[in-house]
């Protein structure tokens, strides 16, 4: 039996994990999260491809790819967050349910952040956790594709 598959798309910056700010994003690479997400997608029965883009319309896209080729898609838009209606009309163009997370609690930091075009689109948003954040949107995500 084919396991569904799950995206998880990361946007500008979040190649920088690791070294980007550890006091707030945490010392885990983007390439140890993603092996840390291919781990837990695997124990929960997931296919997972793991993505990350600098650009605005290069995350539009993976958005709609993911649409087109995935049953569920895990989004930390990062910046593209706070400020690309783009970003979020490509979520209200697919069909499939997308989880938002983000490594830190967006509201609890500056103004501008407080700001935020996605959480009213999508299905569900994990804040706040770290790395953590990533397991708990899979295990969300898997339950809401076996109803
Ligand atoms: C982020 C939060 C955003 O405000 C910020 O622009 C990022 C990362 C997070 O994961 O905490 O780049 O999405």
């Amino acid at each position: 039996m084919s396991r569904p598959r799950v995206h998880v798309l990361n946007g500008p910056n979040l190649s920088r994990l690791g070294r980007r700010e550890p006091e707030v994003y945490g010392t885990t690479t983007l390439a140890e999260l993603a092996a840390l997400c291919g781990g837990w997608a695997d124990g929960l029965g997931l296919d997972l491809v793991f993505e990350q883009c600098e650009g605005e319309g290069e995350l539009v896209a993976l958005i709609h790819r993911a649409g087109d080729q995935a049953a569920g898609l895990i989004l930390n838009a990062a910046a593209y967050t706070h400020t690309s209606v783009a970003v979020r009309d490509a979520v209200c163009a697919i069909a499939i349910p997308v989880v938002e997370v983000h490594l830190s609690n967006p509201a609890a930091r500056e103004p501008f952040r407080r700001r935020n075009l996605l959480e009213d689109v999508v299905y569900a948003g994990v804040r706040g956790f770290g790395t953590e954040g990533y397991r708990l949107a899979l295990e969300g995500l898997a339950a809401r594709l076996r109803d």
